[in-house]
């Protein structure tokens, strides 16, 4: 007997299900788990020529000493920055001139640095020393760090173990506002210089030292970059590096450095209620205020969608983690190693890096709503409050797909208010008319986009991380391994955000001992332990020799 029609198409659906799966599941199985990029220690070739002064940095008392004092003295110059400071400069030049003391300190302290770089002044106190290579096709390197600090609230002054402008030294860290943010690396990059300079170093490829005087307060008056890109034009610069990153911190057992690759993207957004006033003794049932309380629920119950993917270089840093980590659950790091290719691992480590790490800003856009304010009368009714909300953008999204969700969230408020809606971005859309009841506006107060990635494949990546390798396992704990350096993503933003259009090759890494927090960065007795301050004037010096050499 013939088989029947729908028998056969029964047997070709059944058979042709069998073939897919099949290859599905072989084609999952063949996609090979994505592995740690390994990197390997690296040092100048002229290595031998500068052990001795590598040594001294590391382990001389004498160097240690006078290290020390510069270190403090910095600290005693004092130049911390506020929200309401003077917009320009040249609004007041009298309360602006801690900066110029602060030079005049550089100068006194680095003589040989000065004798052999050339310093422009940006917009007055950005400081762009030029120390010019002797072959101009090599690209520049560019070495950052801020002048400025955060202040010292009067309030927990008595909180203070050691006065915050004192400096004080007790052998083994040294204390004050701005040693840990980031006076340490500015001293630090200046001395390393100092000591090329007595070892006859002189370099082929240009170098140059950037300093803001207001990354604390975001930035607005460094014109530092703009200088820079006006002089040497786009993609001009070899690799700039700043501040940033976490060092030597152990993350499941895996004693890691992690230098910033990329940064999340920013914005401050206002939500605005406009609404008819009146008197309170006969309100409606919801004013303005209550409408945003309504707003502020809504927006605090979304969730961010969370993404683990290879545009965040926190992927790398856990598939790292996972590879080499002792601790982790067996079952959490083959999640993690083949959440490249396979959906339901890729949830999986999504999850334990948010839930299990708690470490959800790793892995998806944040909100935090910081600012509210509305209402003039105790019987008038409310007619206009404001919201800040301050939102960091994941890798995967952008300026525009944040508002789009923001407006998704408190779209059905609106609605169910009758009021209007008019969001500012890309200039004024007028998304609803708005009504007799009122009106909605998002004001983008300031943004920006995630940073481009920096490339962790080639000879740059490489020999920056091999300096780290070599620095701690070679000089610092010789003959110690096992460190891992991986990229990592960078939760807040750098001055390093107006340099974008200068390289790809932009690296937020902070040698030391301890990571940032356990110094209590822009915190109550701050302090740097004296031997990471040592650690990165070695690093410089290192990375310096290398780059120099190097023809790319
Ligand atoms: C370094 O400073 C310490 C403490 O002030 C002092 O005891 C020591 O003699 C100094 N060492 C050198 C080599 O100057
Ligand atoms: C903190 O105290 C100092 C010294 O008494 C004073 O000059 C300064 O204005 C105070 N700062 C604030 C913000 O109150
Ligand atoms: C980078 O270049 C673009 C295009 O020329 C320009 O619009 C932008 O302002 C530049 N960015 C910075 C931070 O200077
Ligand atoms: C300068 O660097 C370029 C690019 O690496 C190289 O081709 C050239 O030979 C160098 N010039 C000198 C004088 O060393
Ligand atoms: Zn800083």
């Amino acid at each position: 007997m013939p088989y029947s029609g729908t028998r056969i198409v029964s047997f070709i659906v059944v058979g042709l299900f069998i073939v897919v799966s099949l290859f599905w599941s072989f084609s999952e199985e063949s996609q090979a788990a994505v592995e740690c990029p390994a990197t390997k220690p690296h040092r100048p070739s002229t290595y031998h020529l500068h052990k001795a002064t590598l040594s001294k940095i590391l382990h001389s008392e004498e160097f240690r000493n006078a290290s020390v004092m510069k270190l403090q003295a910095a600290i005693r110059t004092r130049t911390e920055v506020y929200d309401d400071d003077p917009l320009l400069v040249e609004d007041d030049f009298t309360y602006w001139s801690k900066f110029e003391k602060f030079e005049q300190l550089l100068k006194s302290t680095f003589p040989l640095f000065y004798s052999k770089t050339t310093l422009q002044k940006v917009n007055y106190h950005g400081l762009v020393y030029i120390w010019e290579g002797s072959n101009s096709s090599l690209k520049p390197l560019v070495l950052m760090a801020h002048q400025d600090t955060v202040p010292v609230s009067n309030l927990t002054l008595n909180q203070w173990e050691h006065d915050p402008f004192s400096g004080d030294y007790d052998g083994e860290n040294v204390y004050g506002r701005g040693v840990a943010d980031c006076k340490e690396q500015l001293i630090g990059l200046l001395e390393a210089a100092e000591e090329l300079i007595s070892s006859e170093f002189s370099p082929r490829r240009t170098i140059i030292y950037s300093f803001g005087f207001d990354e604390e307060v975001g930035g607005p008056r460094n014109k530092n970059a703009e200088w820079l890109e006006r002089k040497y034009g786009k993609d001009s610069m070899y690799a700039v590096l700043d501040e940033g990153g976490v060092n030597l911190d152990i993350i499941q057992g895996v004693k890691m450095s992690v230098p910033g690759t990329a940064e999340k993207g920013y914005m401050d957004l206002k939500i605005i209620l406009e609404t008819p006033g009146g008197h309170s003794s006969i309100p409606p049932r919801h004013t303005s205020i209550g409408i945003m309380g309504e707003m502020i629920v809504e927006l605090e119950k979304y969730e961010f969608p969370k993404y683990f993917t290879k545009n965040n270089p926190a992927f790398w840093e856990y598939v790292c983690v996972a590879e080499h980590s002792p601790e982790m659950a067996s079952s959490v790091k083959k999640s993690i190693l083949s959440a490249g290719h396979n959906q339901k691992a890729n949830e999986i480590a999504r999850n334990y890096i948010d839930v299990d790490l708690g470490k959800g800003f790793v892995v998806k856009s944040t909100r935090a709503i910081d600012i509210i304010s509305g209402g003039v009368k105790a019987n008038a009714l409310p007619e206009y409050v404001e919201l800040t909300m301050n939102v960091r953008i994941a890798m995967e999204e952008t300026v525009a797909t944040v508002v789009d969700r923001v407006i998704d969230i408190i779209k059905p408020v609106v609605d169910k208010y009758h009021l209007g809606l008019v969001s500012d971005l890309n200039g004024r859309q007028e998304l609803k008319p708005s009504t007799p009841a009122g009106n909605c506006l998002l004001k983008v107060v300031q943004a920006f986009p995630p940073a481009p990635l920096t490339p962790t494949l080639g000879s740059h990546w490489d020999i920056f991380a091999g300096t780290i390798h070599h620095v701690y396992e070679d000089l610092v704990a010789p003959d110690s391994t096992g460190l891992i350096v991986a990229p990592g993503i960078g939760s807040g933003n750098t001055d390093t955000k107006y340099y974008w259009n200068l390289t790809n090759h932009i690296y937020r890494y902070k040698p030391g001992l301890l990571p940032g927090v356990y110094s209590k960065e822009h915190g109550i007795n701050e302090f740097i332990p004296m031997d990471s301050h040592l650690h990165l004037i070695a690093f410089y010096y290192e990375y310096i020799l290398s780059v120099d050499e190097t023809d790319d």
